[in-house]
């Protein structure tokens, strides 16, 4: 028998309930001591952790004295302190509502160290991979915090620290690493999912996410056909929820203002509520804008007074925090990360930044397509992905963001191609070209029209022949998001463009959208209207980064609270007009 060796089946229940309920404990610690037999059982299992090399790199340093707690306390709470003063609007009152240490109200803290030299140079495995050591330490808290859950021990992990100062405050010989800070102690009860869930901080993605078969990227659960993300995706994509929606109508026409008051922000909420399927809908933050920045082999046509470089250039400045994107997104409390898909720069890694480079660039459509095939779909995958990925750490609203020198290019090509506009109709001036560098912008689009010949009912086929790799991960980010009923807020016109390849993929996926502004690009406006969405927000902007989007984030989050917030008529006994 393969499995003779398998344990009874209460037993096997018994490892699988202590890994399911084992949990981050912040809140409900009782002051009631812990006896040395028990923590002495806890440590002991802390210990027969493995080890690269049987190195056992940790100690525990078990601190009970409340003075010396009083002052670790202090360092967290400066740390807490700063990381809460960078966050944005919505994530900064969610944070404030969040316990993130236990050190005074448990009895226990204990401190896992690493020492990185302990069994000498020749310690096997560590000698590639000198982290291993640090790996190791940690194997040794997951065995704690398992055995604490089955004593009925609720442990909690601060990371709130800089290491040097707590190291100084421990007064650890200068060797040894801090790997963690646990505080222990009983609880009235441990909660059924982690706390950052139950508050709406973060989402627990499904394991069918998480695993590869064969190669990375290639997910699917054994025993079960891989999953194609695209395909998932489109297939998650579901029209409205009619109910919810006539709810919400049937509401608004009820709340304590003259029917139709709130014009196009009633419809607003309603498509909220639809697509959340819940009146009221949840409102819609925290909220992130994902800028996708790729450079474009149509450069060399001369379609812009720009250099390519700027492509990179901008993207360090909206990493630096300097750009109008940072400062819009700044005042309405959102959060700017930025995609590399194919900027034509080798990118330093930064925090804010996700390198997700499908090439440098692509090529130029005038002379053939502009990428492969799997180039579109594996772009397409990376913009479904950070949609999923966002959702996954909270966000309850996304914003779409551009960066791409020559990108209004691209887009005209592909609202041509999704629409049949006519090139000087749907070509604009973006950033600002003169009349012969716009005749010859017409004139490389016109080309490429005809050289590719697209069929809008390959909407893959269009993104590969036009590019950019931006647009393509738009549209997995637009696709990702509806999945998920998720609403996504889109900015100008390669927004515009690259919701065009999302509806051709998956028509339902305007349910999800909602047009932030009207961009002066003349393209944008017939995108608009082949999606049937009418924007929030006509100011004349032209800049793309996410900029018309953000603007409009108060007004979609603002038509949601009204839908939640405002009395009816019954409610408040307020007399209706006869
Ligand atoms: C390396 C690490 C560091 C953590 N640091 C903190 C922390 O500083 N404050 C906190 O409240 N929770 C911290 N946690 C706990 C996580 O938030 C928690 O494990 C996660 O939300 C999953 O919940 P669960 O442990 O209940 O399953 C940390 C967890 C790990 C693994």
């Amino acid at each position: 028998m393969p499995d003779e060796h398998r344990y009874p089946d209460e037993q096997r229940e018994a490892v699988y309930r202590v890994i399911a309920e084992r949990r981050d404990v912040r809140q409900g610690f009782r002051p009631d001591p812990v006896p040395a037999d028990v923590l002495g059982r806890v440590l002991a299992a802390a210990h027969q952790a493995p080890s690269v090399g049987f190195s056992q790199p940790w100690d525990f340093i078990v601190i009970t004295d409340r003075s010396r707690r009083e002052q670790i306390a202090a360092l967290a709470r400066r740390h807490r302190d700063e990381f809460a003063a960078g966050l944005p609007g919505a994530r900064a009152r969610a944070f404030d509502r969040l316990k993130i240490e236990s050190i005074l109200d448990t009895p226990v803290n204990i401190v896992v160290t690493c020492d990185r030299t302990r069994g000498g140079r020749h310690t096997l495995g560590r000698h590639v991979q000198p982290q291993t050591a640090d790996f190791s330490s940690v194997l040794a808290v997951a065995n704690l915090w398992l055995a604490a859950r089955a004593e009925g021990l609720g442990v909690g992990w601060v990371s709130f620290f800089d290491e040097r100062e707590l190291a100084a405050q421990l007064r650890l010989p200068a060797h040894l690493e801090v790997i963690a800070y646990l505080c222990l102690g009983y609880v009235t009860g441990f909660a059924p999912e982690p706390e950052l869930a139950t508050a709406g901080w973060a989402r627990r993605r499904p394991v069918s996410w998480a695993v590869h078969a064969e190669e990375f990227g290639r997910r699917g659960l054994p025993g079960e056909e891989p999953v194609d993300p695209i395909a998932d995706v489109i297939a998650a994509i579901a029209p409205p929820d009619a109910a919810a929606m006539t709810a919400a109508q049937g509401r608004q026409d009820r709340m304590t203002k003259p029917r139709g008051s709130l014009g196009m922000l009633e419809e607003v909420s309603v498509r909220l509520a639809g697509l959340a399927a819940s009146c009221p809908a949840p409102l819609p933050e925290p909220a992130c804008v994902a800028i996708f920045a790729a450079d474009h082999g149509v450069h060399a046509q001369g379609v812009t007074p720009w250099p390519q470089e700027v492509t990179a250039q901008m993207v360090a400045n909206f990493l630096a925090g300097g750009a109008v994107v940072n400062a819009f997104a700044a005042q309405v409390g959102a959060e700017v990360t930025v995609v590399d898909v194919g900027v034509a720069a080798a990118l330093d890694p930064v925090p804010g930044l996700l390198p997700r480079k499908i090439a440098p660039g692509t090529a130029d459509f005038t002379q053939g397509p502009a990428m492969t095939r799997e180039q579109a779909t594996a772009a397409l995958t990376v913009g479904l992905e950070i949609a999923r990925d966002l959702a996954a750490a909270g966000n309850r609203c996304l914003v779409t963001g551009d960066m791409g020198i020559a990108n209004t290019t691209a887009s005209a090509a592909l609202i041509c191609a999704f629409t049949g506009a006519d090139p000087a109709e749907a070509t604009g001036r973006g950033t600002g070209i003169d009349a012969v560098t716009y005749a010859r912008k017409v004139d490389v689009v016109c080309r490429g029209l005809e050289l590719h010949r697209p069929d809008p009912a390959d909407p893959v086929g269009v993104l590969t022949a036009f590019g950019g790799f931006e647009h393509a991960a738009l549209a997995g980010f637009i696709l990702g998001a509806a999945a998920l009923r998720v609403p996504v807020i889109l900015d100008g016109v390669i927004s515009g463009a690259a919701a065009l390849a999302a509806s051709a993929l998956a028509p339902d996926v305007t349910a999800a959208c909602f047009a932030g502004h009207r961009s002066v690009e003349p393209g944008h406006a017939i995108a608009l209207s082949r999606l049937g969405l009418t924007p929030l927000v006509d100011l004349g902007l032209r800049l793309g980064e996410g900029t018309g989007a953000l603007l409009a984030l108060p007004l979609v989050q603002s038509a949601a609270r009204a839908l939640r917030d405002v009395a009816t008529f019954d409610s408040a006994g307020v007399t209706e007009k006869q």
